[in-house]
Parts: C-alpha cells; sequence; structure tokens
C-alpha cells in the first residue's frame, strides 16, 4: 500500500510528504521528480519544448511505475489526479490524501516559493488570485475524491500523519 499526496500546487505536498514518509519508516517519491528524471529535462522545459500533453502522458507512466513501490507516500504534481485513469492507479494501490488549503493560503506560497511552475509563468501577480480561483475551481471535483482530506493550514504535521496512520490501518495496510 501507498499513501498519495494530492493538491494544488504550493499546498506542501513534498515537504510534508517527506516528513510523514519519516515518521512511518516509508519511502518517499515524488511523481514531477520522477517525470524529469525519466526525461532527463525539467518540468518546466518538458512543458516548453513538448507541450502539456507530453507532460500528463510522462506523468501518468509516473504514476504507473511508482504505484509498483508499496509503503512509499507519494507526493504527486497539482494535475496528476484529474484524470480517471490517474485515479483508478492510485485507488488500486493505495490511499489518497487531499491537503486542502484556501486560495490566499495557496497565493501567498505560491508568491514565496521559488520552484517554476509552468502553468502559471504567464500569470502576472496581479491575476494571480483569479487564476488560481479558477484552475482551483475546476480541479476541486477531481481532488475531493480523496479518501481523507487534510486541513492543510492548521492541522500540524503530527496531526496529519496520525490521521493518514489510521487511514492506512482502516484499509488494510500495516505500518
Ligand atoms: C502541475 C503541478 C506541478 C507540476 C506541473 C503541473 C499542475 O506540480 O506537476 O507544473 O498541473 O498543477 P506541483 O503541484 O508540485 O507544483
Amino acid at each position: 500500500m501507498n499513501i498519495y499526496l494530492i493538491g494544488f500546487m504550493g499546498s506542501g505536498k513534498s515537504t510534508a510528504g517527506k516528513r510523514i514518509a519519516s515518521s512511518l519508516r516509508w519511502s518517499f517519491a515524488d511523481i514531477d521528480r520522477l517525470v524529469e528524471e525519466s526525461e532527463g529535462e525539467s518540468v518546466s522545459v518538458i512543458f516548453t519544448r513538448r507541450g502539456e500533453r507530453y507532460f500528463r502522458e510522462a506523468e501518468s507512466a509516473a504514476l504507473r511505475a511508482v504505484s509498483e513501490r508499496s509503503r512509499t507516500v507519494i507526493a504527486c504534481g497539482g494535475g496528476t489526479p484529474c484524470s480517471q485513469e490517474n485515479l483508478q492507479v492510485m485507488a488500486s494501490t493505495g490511499v489518497t490524501v487531499w491537503l486542502r488549503l484556501p486560495v490566499k493560503e495557496i497565493t501567498e506560497r505560491l508568491r514565496r516559493s521559488h520552484n517554476i511552475r509552468p502553468l502559471l509563468a504567464d500569470t502576472m501577480d496581479s491575476e494571480l488570485d483569479t487564476t488560481v480561483t479558477r484552475l482551483l475551481e475546476s480541479r476541486e471535483c477531481w481532488y475531493e475524491k480523496a479518501d481523507l482530506v487534510i486541513d492543510g493550514v492548521n492541522d500540524t504535521i503530527e496531526d496529519i500523519t496520525v490521521k493518514v496512520a489510521a487511514l492506512v490501518r482502516e484499509r488494510g495496510g500495516y505500518l
């Protein structure tokens, strides 16, 4: 069994994922990093040179490959759970956990972040709130399918780990 962390860009999936993995003594993997390793290019270069559709196929392939591992906490990209096929891969190999944050918090974190985010690269600072609101609205129907929803602002990493561990046990996984 694996734990899939899903949620919008900038919601802290990688940071939380590494810490949950180390508390549970599980492995950690990050889908964006796996795509970069297999393609030999950064996510932003893949988007620019090959386009979003190519990236989504590489992302699905990385998900399928990592889903064969076990006892791994997997930080997904913001768009990874937004397809029936990808959700099915996650549901059949683990539990899904949505790190939910309000738009205001997401935009503050995105402004502080140094990561290049191709989907927001052309967005001016004054448009960031509107763009994030629209994209989040279009994705919430996917994120809502998670087995567990976490309050990404108020829950501490310890709270999150306890909740995730309870879910794993409930689903018959061992820790
Ligand atoms: C994306 C999120 C990014 C990365 C790519 C596309 C998205 O990952 O996969 O830029 O569609 O939301 P993070 O959520 O880790 O920023």
